[in-house]
């Protein structure tokens, strides 16, 4: 399903810099967007009632709407208005968000489209190393999530750190003090699946309202249970609390 992911890379991409007006009506009382939070790592998934992601290297289910909105979420970067006018644009260009995922995660994408277009792509791996193929290929190896965590927070043109699984790489991240927001899509059906997200933790981290979620990823998200198909989901966002 990692497929329909290239899908949607086939279209035009969107600037990796952007302003967005909603941010501006939502934080009208806030003298720049730069206020908002910089975390240091974001999980992002979509999980079936039984917690499944899933099944034979592959997803579950089919949502071309979810697809959309994790490949939009997990390029935007939000630059505060100021910064972009002040700034040399080909500095703001530069500005990414890094997507870690397993080495499973990474063979589950189609060849053509490794590596996520637009997004820095690091995969956790003992078996794969840094060579040629990953300097042509333009992705980065780590032996370890926290190091790959370590190295990214600290360098500037990094926005967003998102975790974007499988299920090994969700277990450690979602005990890491690193993570700091879940971004869930909740599919309210049961699937046969053989990976799984690991239980949240409600009194570590806390369902944000909508309004939260919305400035968080910088756009107007359907608020409520949304119908695909057959298949009812519903975009939501955990915060850590501890
Ligand atoms: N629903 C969703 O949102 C979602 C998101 C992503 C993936 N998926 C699904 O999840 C499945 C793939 O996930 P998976 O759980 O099987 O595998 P995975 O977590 O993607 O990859 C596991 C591999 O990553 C490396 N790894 C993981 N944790 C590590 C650690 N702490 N230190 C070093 N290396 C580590 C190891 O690679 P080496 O063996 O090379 O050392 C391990 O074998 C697929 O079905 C995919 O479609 C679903």
């Amino acid at each position: 399903m990692i497929t329909e992911i290239g899908n949607f890379l086939e279209e035009p991409e969107e600037l990796f810099v952007v302003y967005n007006p909603f941010l501006e009506v939502i934080a009208k009382n806030q003298k720049t967007m730069s206020i908002l939070p910089r975390p240091n790592g974001i999980l992002i998934a979509a999980a079936c009632n039984n917690w499944g992601i899933g099944l034979n290297g592959e997803l579950p289910w089919k949502l071309k709407r979810d697809l959309a909105y994790f490949e939009r979420v997990t390029k935007r970067v939000l630059v505060d208005k100021e910064e972009i006018n002040n700034k040399d644009k080909s500095d703001n260009d530069k500005i990414r968000n890094a997507v870690i995922m397993g080495r499973l995660t990474w063979e589950s994408i189609p060849k053509k489209y490794q590596p996520l277009k637009g997004r820095l792509n690091i995969i956790i791996s003992n078996s794969m190393k840094n060579d040629d193929n990953s300097n042509k290929g333009g992705y980065l190896i780590y032996p370890s999530l926290e190091k790959a965590i370590q190295d990214l927070e600290i360098d500037s043109q990094i926005f967003r750190i998102f975790i974007i699984g499988g299920s090994k790489i969700y277990e450690e991240a979602i005990n890491s003090l690193s993570c700091k927001y879940i971004l869930l899509t909740k599919i309210y059906k049961e699937f046969k699946c053989d990976r799984f997200f690991p239980q949240i933790d409600e009194n570590v981290y806390k369902l944000v309202d909508h309004l939260e979620l919305e400035k968080f990823v910088g756009e107007i998200v359907p608020q409520g249970k949304q119908l695909d198909g057959d298949i009812e989901y519903e975009f939501l966002m955990y915060k850590r609390i501890l």
